[in-house]
This record gives C-alpha cells, structure tokens and sequence, in this order.
C-alpha cells in the first residue's frame, strides 16, 4: 500500500476497536452513533496532543499551590461538514466543550462526484484561532474537504488539521495536493474508492448509518 507523509494513524486498540464495530453491517443506528461519539473523543485526544497551552496555578483543599496548564478552548474551533460530521462534533465537545463550531454545507452531485457547497457559518474570528479541526467521517474523493478547506483559508484560518474515521488514498493525495501542509488523522486507510465513490471496504455512507436514512 502507498505511504503518505501527510496522514497519521491512530492505532490505539480502543480506538481499532471502535471502529470495527462501526464498520460491522449489523451495528444498529443506534450503537454506531455511540460508538461514532466515543472515537471522536479518543482520536480528539491525539489530535490536540501538542496544541497550545498556557500555564496555570491552582489552589488545592490543602491550602497548597499546584502548578498546570490550562487550554484556552475557544481558541479552538472544529468545522464539521454536513450530514455526517456533526455525528463526530459532539465526541470532540465531550472533551473541548468550549471549543466553537463552524458548519460548513456541502453535498456530493451523484453523478461528477464534485463537491456542491450551499452553507456555511463560522466564528467571524476563525483567523486567531488556535487550531481549526475539520471533521468529517469519511474522507472519500476529497472534493468535499478541499472545498471546506478553501473555505475555511479563505477565512484566516491558519493551523488546520483533518480529522476522520476512513481515509481512502484518492482523498489523501488530493488533499495532499492542494493543502500540503495539512495532516490528516485517521483511524483507517483503505484499500480504494468504488465507481460511486464508496470507500472500500469502508463501513458505508455514514450520514445513513448515523441518521437511519436508509
Ligand atoms: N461518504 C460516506 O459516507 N461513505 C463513503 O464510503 C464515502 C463517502
């Protein structure tokens, strides 16, 4: 299988774990929106393993100082992509719950597989934020991300990184592309796409399987 410099692994066993579950055909609506939230905030944990903090002292009930750190959390913002992001925003809330979210609207036409962006709304100061999480289950073509990441630099957004569950190569190199400079974190890299744009072997259109529309 082809390497990429741009995307890193997240091999933890809980989080393996998870996700095969999610790919299993007879996981319920249910239990793959739950499992959805808990490897969201699992993988949060590596994505933001060396972000921004500052320092900061408490006092304990023993009347003692304690030196920490604190993260500013509303310096950080996740943009999650329409249907099936918002499913994983709120696994990263469980663990940032201060952070903003941006929402950004985008439909694949079925037939060219290209991108079609109708929405978008984010926190107007987007551009000092510390870290910008897009995220998104499935990265398949990468049309749909490239678009949210044109959106999003053409915001000020600065530091970004990707977040999904599935990468296929296809996504990977066509992000690689035209945003070089992004790291992907996935917990997958499969094999290819199909003719439809499918992930294989995937785990199936996630919007579907989180919302029951199928
Ligand atoms: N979107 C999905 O939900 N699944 C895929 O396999 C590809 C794109």
């Amino acid at each position: 299988m082809k390497t990429f410099d741009n995307i890193k692994i997240i091999k933890h066993p809980l989080v393996q774990d998870k996700l095969s579950r999610m790919r299993d055909s007879a996981t319920s609506s249910r239990d793959f929106r739950f499992l959805l939230r808990e490897l969201s905030s699992l993988m949060a944990f590596e994505v933001t393993r060396d972000i921004k903090t500052e320092s900061a002292s408490v006092r304990t009930p023993l009347g003692l100082e304690a030196k920490g750190v604190r993260v500013n959390h509303r310096e950080i913002v996740l943009v999650t992509i329409f249907r099936a992001g918002v499913g994983m925003a709120e696994g990263v809330l469980e663990v940032i719950p201060q952070a903003r979210v941006g929402h950004v609207g985008i439909y694949r036409n079925p037939e060219t597989l290209d991108a079609v962006q109708y929405y978008h709304k984010l926190p107007p100061d987007i551009a000092a934020s510390s870290l910008v999480l897009l995220i998104d289950p499935m990265l398949a073509t990468g049309n749909t991300m490239v678009r949210t990441l044109e959106v999003c630099r053409d915001a000020g957004a600065e530091n970004i990184r990707i977040m999904c569950l599935v990468a296929a190569p296809e996504g990977v190199e066509k992000v690689r592309e035209k945003f070089k400079k992004v790291p992907i974190y996935t917990a997958a890299l499969d094999e290819k796409l199909d003719d439809h744009g499918y992930i294989i072997p995937g785990l199936g259109d996630a919007g579907d399987r989180i919302f029951g529309t199928r």
